[in-house]
């Protein structure tokens, strides 16, 4: 098995540095398009066989060093009773929006083996498929970043419900933290169990949050979901999107890796985390819009930057778009193997 990522997850720097993509399997793949001509996102997701192909397609094209499974961090939250449509273009919605006592009744608890056995069969077909080709990365959403998609109903701009149910509502903003911990506790446990040999988790909108308001009412919860799964020897990633005035606070989250944005440089975010810290990223996902000697220098600069890390994992600083090519990604992936080996 080829096993760059996994050392790296465990703090050793590795040559070459191991490189995957956020969002590798996705829309930019045509590959991935024909079969999303034949069905929808949801329907993907619940179908084993054919989300595990798509986990496997950047492996096969890219040749980057982990697969993810394909699914989404919403897929747990239709599970604990929302409904849950992706409509073309706008992104996710959930119904109803969680805003009262009644609306947090309606939730429940899951069991991942019974309410999402499709994730935990997409994971047992890739640990076939792969045959210990790469390793497998399992993840979910952080608490904040479900609560925020669960409270607005989908994505927002200003997040208003979700900071007026913070400092209105406490006594309902806690309880359904507390539950969409418990949640993704069991969720990743259940991954693991059914063989994903590293999780990450995404926060995506922590970044709303002030330095301040990020370390009472979303990274305790974090942390209690890493030290939820402690003992089980499975290294965890901890990406926050845009959360470069919280840099300091992420290592706090019990995470073996930080997962870096691409708006503080590397540098900066190494010096202000400490040498004793693995990082993962960070190529703003539109560098891969320049020409070929333009992308070089910038892989080249930020493996450079990567050194004064603990160990680097390279990967994008967000989510792969669908208007970059797909032989440009592979370009990508081919020039950190060849400029770290
Ligand atoms: O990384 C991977 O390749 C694994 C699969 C994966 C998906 N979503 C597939 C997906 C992962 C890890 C995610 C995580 C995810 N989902 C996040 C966190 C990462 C981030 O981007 O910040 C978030 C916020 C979501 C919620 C979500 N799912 C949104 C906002 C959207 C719509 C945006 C869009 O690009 O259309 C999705 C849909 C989604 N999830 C797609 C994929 C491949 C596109 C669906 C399609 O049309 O085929």
């Amino acid at each position: 098995m080829n096993e760059a990522f996994l050392k790296a997850c465990r703090g050793e720097a590795t040559r070459p540095v191991p490189v995957w993509l956020m969002r590798q399997a996705g829309r930019y793949l045509p590959a991935y398009q024909e079969i999303r001509e034949k069905i929808d996102f949801l329907t993907l997701c619940k179908t084993p066989e054919l989300a595990a192909e798509v986990s496997v397609q950047p492996v096969d094209i890219l040749g980057v060093d982990a697969a993810i499974l394909f699914s989404d961090i919403l897929i747990p939250v239709e599970a604990m009773g929302m409904g849950l449509d992706f409509y073309e273009g706008e992104g996710p919605a959930l119904t109803p929006p969680i805003r009262t006592e009644k609306d947090l009744k309606g939730l429940r608890s899951i069991d991942p083996a019974v309410d999402v056995p499709f994730v935990l069969e997409t994971v047992r077909i890739l640990k076939k498929e792969l045959s210990n080709r790469v390793p497998l990365i399992g993840f979910s959403g952080a608490p904040f970043t479900l609560a925020a998609y669960m409270i607005e109903g989908g994505t927002s701009r200003s997040f208003a419900n979700t900071k007026r149910m913070i400092f209105e509502s406490p006594s309902l903003f806690s309880p359904l933290m507390d539950l969409i911990t418990e949640v993704t506790i069991s969720y990743l446990r259940a991954q693991i169990e059914a063989g994903v040999q590293a999780i990450q988790i995404f926060d995506t909108w922590a970044g709303i949050l002030t330095k301040e308001d990020y370390s009472r009412y979303a990274l305790p919860y974090v942390s209690r979901v890493f030290k939820g799964l402690e003992g089980l020897g499975i290294p965890g990633i901890y990406f926050v999107y845009d959360g470069g005035h919280l840099l300091e606070s992420t290592p706090g989250s019990g995470a073996d890796v930080i997962g870096l944005d691409w708006r503080t440089d590397m540098e900066t975010a190494i010096s202000r985390l400490g040498p004793n810290v693995t990082v993962q990223g960070n190529l703003d996902p539109c560098d891969l819009f320049m020409p070929e000697d333009e992308l070089r220098a910038k892989v080249d600069s930020i493996l450079r930057q990567g050194q004064k890390a603990k160990a680097h994992i390279f990967n994008l600083g967000h989510g792969i778009l669908p208007e970059i090519s797909y032989e440009k990604a592979r370009l990508m992936v081919d020039l950190v193997h060849e400029l770290s080996a």
